[in-house]
């Protein structure tokens, strides 16, 4: 009988073998890479210049996000408050405090407060605040449970796919417009029916093609 395949291919078994366990480990590498905490950012927590804590004022003061963030609805970044913001009533409350100096010498000297950024897309990608509170999306939903933080961490990846799961289906996230700051909001049970009606009466409609977020 003919030799149908050369001799050759006898070493072929090893060969293929060899191919797939090295793909297979390309594969788990890539997942364990882009699906790591370090590479998606969830959970970083910087150190921040002075010990501000969103649970004292935000979860138990019951201070209301845009009082200190006051661009979240009118740009495109919330913005981070001025000295001037703490000194309304830290010129009264608490004046002595050890833990305040840094914030009475930057408001004395002029010097903003070095505070360390959390949240960051890259600039390739376009993100807006205020477009996202007038659909009547919450803080919520993006930053966690701020209200509960001493220190503040990234709760989400913030990562492409993080953005177009919400695009596609944003009807869970739609608040009435009197909850986006509302940190202990949850959907009804009939979200659904508000969301119908809610995207056609603001005209909701967020973009998943590649140009909606990278201009
Ligand atoms: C008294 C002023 C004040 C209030 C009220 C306040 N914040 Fe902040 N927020 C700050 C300051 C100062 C920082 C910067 C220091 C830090 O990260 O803790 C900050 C940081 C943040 C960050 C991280 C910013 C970054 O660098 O990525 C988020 C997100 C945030 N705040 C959300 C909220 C939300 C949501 C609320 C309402 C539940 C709120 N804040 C209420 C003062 C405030
Ligand atoms: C609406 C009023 C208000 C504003 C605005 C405010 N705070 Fe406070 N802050 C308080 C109160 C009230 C306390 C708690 C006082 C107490 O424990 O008796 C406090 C406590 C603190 C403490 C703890 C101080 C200590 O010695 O225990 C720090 C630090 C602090 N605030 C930083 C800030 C910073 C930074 C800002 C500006 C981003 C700010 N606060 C804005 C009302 C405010
Ligand atoms: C749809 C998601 C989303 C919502 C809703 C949202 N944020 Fe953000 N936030 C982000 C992203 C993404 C960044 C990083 C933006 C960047 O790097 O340009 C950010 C950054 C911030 C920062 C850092 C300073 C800045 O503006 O870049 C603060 C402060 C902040 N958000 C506060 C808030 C507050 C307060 C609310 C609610 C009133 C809110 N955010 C609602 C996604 C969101
Ligand atoms: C929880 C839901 C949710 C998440 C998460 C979210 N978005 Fe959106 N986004 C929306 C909704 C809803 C709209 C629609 C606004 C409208 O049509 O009025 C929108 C609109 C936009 C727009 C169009 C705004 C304009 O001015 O034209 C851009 C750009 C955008 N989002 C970028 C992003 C990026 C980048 C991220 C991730 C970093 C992100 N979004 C995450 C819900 C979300
Ligand atoms: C809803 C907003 C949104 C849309 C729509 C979108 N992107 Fe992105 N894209 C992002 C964000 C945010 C990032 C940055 C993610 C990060 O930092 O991990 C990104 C990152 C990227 C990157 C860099 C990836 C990397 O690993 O660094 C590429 C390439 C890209 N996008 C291509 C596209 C293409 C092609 C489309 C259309 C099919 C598209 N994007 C649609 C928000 C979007």
């Amino acid at each position: 009988m003919a030799q149908i395949f050369p001799k050759w291919t006898n070493k072929l078994p090893p060969v293929v073998a060899a191919a797939v366990v090295f793909t297979l480990l390309m594969v788990i590498g890539l997942f364990w890479w882009f699906g790591s905490p370090k590479y998606t950012d969830v959970g970083y927590q910087p150190v921040q210049p002075i010990p501000y804590s969103h649970k004292l004022h935000a979860g138990d003061l019951g201070m209301d996000c845009r009082y200190c963030h006051t661009g979240a609805e009118k740009s495109p970044v919330a913005m981070v408050p001025p000295t001037q913001t703490c000194m309304n009533c830290h010129v009264l409350v608490l004046p002595e405090s050890e833990k305040l100096l840094p914030v009475r010498e930057s408001w004395s000297t002029g010097t903003p407060i070095p505070w360390v950024k959390v949240h960051k897309v890259p600039d390739y990608a376009y993100f807006d605040h205020s477009a996202h509170l007038r659909a009547g999306v919450g803080c919520a939903s993006c930053h966690g449970r701020i209200d509960e933080m001493e220190v503040v961490y990234q709760a989400e990846t913030l990562s492409m796919g993080w953005c177009l799961e919400c695009h596609r289906d944003p009807d869970m996230s739609l608040r009435p417009m009197d909850q986006v700051t509302n940190m202990s909001w949850t959907p009804p049970a009939d979200q659904r029916e508000f969301a119908v009606k809610i995207k056609s009466e603001r005209n909701i409609n967020p973009p998943t093609n590649c140009s909606g977020c990278h201009r």
